[in-house]
């Protein structure tokens, strides 16, 4: 069976695979992703965040702890926003159980929108940069993750089972559909080369303010080794974008 967008995260195997493997604290979220995503989005007191996928909304917890004014989580997965729910009890939150692709968007709302590692499971991209743009305030920052079109153009090298130290790169410019066999199910996720994500959001008229391909930091690492074969593959294409008018 095929899983596409947020169904697996409902299905109850995966879910308990997925919430124990982001327990542990040291997957390339914790250790490459986050620390990128935190530097783009600087100081973040008083404002107002919309999350994409907000998954478990642990993340809405920490940029509430830095001062942000209130959090808008939308998520697909009713056993991910169970986990938001809980984890953000009691503090300045709205949260939206729903796709991404139908989720309100009030106009001119927020003064950033994020999403991480959520994008690539989405085809249509362009109605979803142009509601983005729509919600945030004049000059606001969209700042979102997807896996590397490295890494999405085919998961060959995934199902190899072995930890790896290259990747094969095949069908790069045939944007569309891939398989990843992923914690024992089969997800459906969009690859699109590079130039298609700088076309999106050119088209929906966004400043990019900062591109960065998720290359790791040495302090992030408590293992040499580690890191070296981190800086071998890049996991991870990560825009800090602005709305330009
Ligand atoms: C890899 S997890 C990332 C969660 C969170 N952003 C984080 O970084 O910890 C992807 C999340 O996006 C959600 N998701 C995937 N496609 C979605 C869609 N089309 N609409 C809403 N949520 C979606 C999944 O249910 C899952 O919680």
């Amino acid at each position: 069976m095929k899983y596409k967008s947020y169904s697996v995260y409902d299905d109850d195997e995966f879910f308990e695979r997925y919430t124990q493997k982001r327990g542990k604290g040291n997957a390339p979220n914790e250790l490459i992703e986050q620390p990128i995503v935190d530097e783009l989005l600087g100081d973040v007191s008083g404002l107002k965040i919309l999350d994409l996928g907000c998954g478990d909304g642990k993340y809405g917890v920490e940029l509430l702890e830095r001062g942000a004014a209130f959090y808008h989580g939308v998520e697909g997965s009713s056993k991910m926003i169970s986990l938001a729910r809980e984890n953000l009890q009691g503090r300045p939150v709205e949260l939206e159980l729903g796709a991404v692709e139908e989720a309100a968007y009030q106009q001119a709302a927020y003064d950033i929108v994020i999403s991480r590692l959520v994008l690539h499971y989405i085809e249509d991209l362009a109605s979803i940069f142009e509601k983005v743009k729509s919600s945030l305030k004049d000059r606001g920052i969209f700042v979102f993750s997807v896996e590397h079109p490295i890494i999405t153009s085919s998961y060959e090298a995934y199902h190899q089972k072995v930890k790896r130290g290259n990747w094969i790169v095949d069908n790069y410019f045939a944007a569309g559909e891939r398989t990843n066999e992923w914690m024992g199910k089969e997800v459906v996720k969009y690859h699109k080369p590079l130039g298609t994500y700088w076309q999106l959001i050119r088209a929906a008229g966004f400043e990019i303010v900062e591109l960065r391909e998720s290359k790791p930091e040495r302090q992030h690492f408590e293992q040499e080794e580690e890191y070296q074969r981190r800086m071998r593959i890049p996991l991870f294409l990560i825009l800090k974008l602005k709305k330009a008018n």
